[in-house]
């Protein structure tokens, strides 16, 4: 069929049409995808072996200037506001330490008060304390110079999803005050800095088509980002969107698997948006290919605070607990969590 000539073509040429990711997307059967992830998981493997590489999330504010209309902490929620200070980062990132974790992710909404001056602090207090782990920031836009002095300061790697790679679609997860071109830009200069860089979007997101995610496959098959970031779009009360309906596990999966034929070293975690919409969405991921997973080591007390979008799993556990659940899970699957940076090992 054309379905499978398309899939073969994707396993040996890591390549598409635009109109031929659209074709594998929505003629998908069950067949298909069993078949893809078997391929993604041997890729996987081949490469990774079975080990799956582990980040600690540090959510250190839920402070954020913008408003987008899937998320739970945009300016206009009602959400409770927090801030984590030096001090209780640098607390987590000891824990953090203790429990294995070598690379820290600190993600946060767009609070101004985290200025160069005090982010690039944190960052390089961080890279003086545990040289031996990564730094990963998700603090959003800000522009080429920011990023250059957190760069300097130690922080070697940046998520900064992209969201959605159709400039219309774009713009209706976002208000007027955001542009695609801004954060298109923003990630070519993470690239030019010499960031690993991590980039993402929702599944079925609204107004999300097959047409949409093609072009998210596509700027994935070009750009070859070090990590991609995908998880369903779930609803979020206190939304514009808090009527729309969540997006699919089973298409996630799917699209993991694409991903990983794509760009075969690329990272890819199993998200915890898959965690919340399946209790086992994490290891499904993982069976489709991902090999990243990123359990939270946030303080308890701050969890319940960095909502996302609704249900969110681990908000009660302690970061002992989650890193030893995930150990758990991926164990169970015949996959080992390793202590270890993590890094993208690149084949060519
Ligand atoms: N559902 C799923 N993912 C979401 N994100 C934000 N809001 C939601 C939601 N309602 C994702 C975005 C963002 C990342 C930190 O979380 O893709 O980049
Ligand atoms: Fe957090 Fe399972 S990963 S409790």
């Amino acid at each position: 069929t054309k379905l499978n000539e398309y899939i073969e073509k994707l396993a040996s040429t890591h390549q598409l049409s635009l109109d031929a990711y659209e074709y594998v997307i929505t003629h998908r059967d069950e067949e298909a995808a069993e078949w893809l992830a078997r391929k993604a998981r041997d890729i996987s493997q081949s490469i990774y072996g079975k080990s799956i590489y582990v980040r600690g999330l540090i959510e250190f504010t839920n402070i954020c200037k913008n408003d987008c209309f899937y998320c739970g902490i945009r300016k206009d929620a009602s959400c409770s506001r927090y801030r984590l200070d030096q001090e209780d980062i640098l607390e987590c990132c000891a824990e953090g330490y203790d429990l294995g974790f070598r690379t820290f992710v600190l993600q946060g909404g767009e609070d101004a008060y985290f200025n160069d001056a005090r982010l690039c602090d944190i960052v390089s207090k961080i890279h003086t304390l545990y040289p031996d782990c990564a730094i990963t920031l998700s603090v959003g836009e800000r522009n080429k110079e920011s990023y250059q002095r957190l760069f300097d300061a130690g922080a070697s790697r940046y998520l900064l999803r992209h969201e959605t790679a159709d400039r219309n679609h774009y713009h209706k997860l976002h208000p007027s005050s955001m542009s695609f071109s801004h954060r298109m830009r923003c990630i070519q200069d993470l690239r030019d800095i010499g960031y690993d860089v991590g980039i993402g979007m929702m599944v079925q997101s609204p107004y999300q088509t097959a047409h949409h995610l093609a072009e998210d496959l596509k700027f994935v098959e070009t750009f070859h980002p070090e990590m991609c970031g995908i998880g369903p779009y779930i609803t979020a009360k206190d939304t514009p969107f808090h009527d729309q309906p969540s997006g699919s596990v089973e298409l996630t999966l799917y699209l993991i698997s694409i991903l990983r034929l794509i760009y075969p070293p690329m990272l890819i975690p199993a998200t915890t948006a898959l965690g919340t919409l399946d209790p086992v969405g994490r290891e499904k991921g993982v069976l489709a290919g991902a090999n990243v997973v990123m359990p939270n080591l946030s303080p308890v007390g701050v969890r319940r605070k960095y909502q996302l979008y609704d249900n969110k799993i681990c908000v009660g556990d302690e970061s002992a607990q989650c890193r030893h659940c995930l150990e758990n899970r991926m164990d169970r699957i015949g996959y080992t969590v390793v202590t270890d940076r993590g890094d993208i090992k690149l084949w060519d």
